[in-house]
């Protein structure tokens, strides 16, 4: 399949239509041990180089790897989309995934996924902490994108295949999927929040979506109360009877709950315990000044996140004096993310502003009061800030879990360091030693933020091993498992029907 042709790159046109029996799912031939599929609106890769030292990595993190095992031993294909507009490549593989691209057109791009995944869902979904853009046009880019992915799935799949759909791009796949394969068992797994039906019902297309869901045999949530939002906004469109953790659809049961998700733990525990951590660690103190606590942020540059909020409520603690500038550094790692999209724009032209005026007003010459990077990191980098760290500060407006707050959990071999966490965050569930806040009162947000920096040692060193325990305990590899077993257990209850 290829999208229509309306790209242009530096005023060449990249796509050429092909003729109509041409414009087809992207495939690869099913093979009798290809038994998992999973389809997210990300490849598991990024291209790195340039020319002909161009390759595709397969990119860091929890996802991939817990995935990456099931998928080599299964024989399965990850189908998504490379992040550029235009002609998708061809099939490749990468470490021991084969990844199928799926194309999306540069309106695509911008109508799927800048508009409708992320001006109204991304809103909606997180409480509808920004206004949601409601598009007629950008339903419709999202209904035949998601269909595309789902026409990319049924052409890979074996028979009886497992297919894992993933996040709230692909909302209406599970549904699509099923109509063109009903031989396969499908997964959804929703990575960000699902809201309460007052809020969710505000979407035009509340029942189409909630029906797109339910086209998969196991919806996992992040937490209980999503995945409960979510039957409720069942029943409430007439979509299905519920009960208990089980939505019926005609003669059809969807298993519908919580499967939080989570980190490789022993990877990021000995990233954080190589010596290139531990040195950037000790570099990082002598940089920042011994004698000052180092309060760390790390987020994608994104309005849920808090990082506003967060930043007035650390001016806030230099202007009462609780935070001083000999005594304290925050250093904000922010990543770049969805800059196309004007509410991200907005964002960062506002927080950028607070660190200026923050540093403007208690900096020093040689000594800032925040230290702003923009960028992403590696994550060994990252791991030697996780290390640095006296107080880290996951302040989520919203979130579905935030794994960096598992990550730094995982970082910190000494059990020491404390964790301010938003109680509107996924891991507030699970990680109950937090010195929970809430980011929408600023005040209370310093004084929580205080509380984490004047805490005592002892106090500190229980409440990490109470979160080390948690986070130790429900990894990622066991987050996937759990998943796959459900849906293998779905199966078995099907066919004995
Ligand atoms: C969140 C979403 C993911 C998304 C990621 C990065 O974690 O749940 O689905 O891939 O952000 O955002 P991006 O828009 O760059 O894919």
């Amino acid at each position: 399949m290829t999208p229509e042709s309306d790209e242009t790159e530096g005023g060449r046109s990249l796509a050429v239509l092909p003729p109509p029996a041409q414009r087809e799912a992207p495939r690869a031939a099913p093979t009798a041990e290809r038994s998992l599929v999973i389809v997210a609106n990300r490849l598991p890769t990024q291209r790195v180089g340039r020319g002909a030292e161009a390759r595709w990595e397969l990119s860091p993190g929890g996802l991939v790897s817990a995935l990456e095992p099931a998928l080599s031993r299964r024989g399965g294909v990850w189908i998504g989309w490379s992040g550029a507009s235009g002609e998708a490549p061809g099939p490749f593989r990468a470490g021991r995934i084969e990844n199928i691209p799926v194309p999306v057109s540069r309106r695509e791009v911008a109508e799927f996924y800048e508009g409708f995944a992320n001006r109204t869902l991304w809103p909606l979904l997180h409480d509808a902490i920004r206004q949601p853009v409601f598009e007629r046009r950008w339903w419709e880019t999202y209904r035949k994108v998601n269909r595309r992915f789902a026409e990319a799935a049924a052409t890979s799949a074996a028979r009886g295949a497992d297919v894992w759909i993933h996040d709230y791009q692909l909302l209406l796949a599970p549904a699509m999927l099923r109509a063109l394969r009903p031989d396969v068992r499908i997964g959804f797994f929703l990575h960000i929040p699902f809201p309460p039906v007052e809020l969710f019902s505000r979407l035009p297309w509340a029942e189409q979506v909630v029906e797109g869901v339910l086209g998969a045999d196991v919806a996992g949530f992040q937490t209980a109360g999503d995945a409960a939002n979510f039957r409720r906004m069942a029943r409430d469109v007439g979509a299905g009877t519920t009960t208990g953790e089980v939505v019926r659809v005609e003669e059809r049961e969807v298993v519908a709950r919580e499967f939080p998700i989570s980190i490789d733990v022993s990877r990021q525990a000995a990233l954080a315990s190589a010596p290139a951590a531990r040195m950037g660690a000790e570099r990082l103190r002598e940089s920042l000044g011994r004698e000052r606590q180092i309060l760390l942020g790390v987020d994608r540059l994104d309005y849920t996140k808090g990082i506003e909020q967060r930043l007035c409520a650390y001016r806030s603690l230099l202007r009462s004096g609780r935070a001083r500038i000999d005594r304290h550094v925050l250093v904000q790692i922010a990543v770049p993310s969805r800059e196309n999209v004007r509410e991200y724009r907005e964002a960062r032209r506002r927080i950028e502003g607070l660190v200026g005026e923050i540093n403007g007003q208690h900096g020093e010459v040689g000594r800032v009061a925040v230290h702003y990077l923009r960028r992403s990191l590696k994550p060994d980098r990252l791991a030697a800030f996780y290390r640095a760290a006296d107080v880290m500060l996951v302040t989520p407006l919203r979130d579905g879990m935030n794994l960096i707050a598992k990550e730094y959990v995982a970082s910190r071999e000494h059990e020491d360091g404390a964790l301010a966490l938003s109680r509107f965050a996924g891991a507030a569930r699970e990680l109950s030693g937090a010195v929970m806040c809430n980011p929408h009162d600023v005040e209370g947000l310093a004084e929580s933020i205080g509380q984490a920096l004047e805490m005592s040692a002892d106090e500190a060193a229980a409440r990490m091993r109470r979160m080390r325990a948690a986070v130790a305990e429900h990894d990622v590899h066991r987050w996937a498992g759990g998943f796959l077993k459900e849906l293998g257990r779905d199966r078995r209850r099907s066919s004995e029907a």
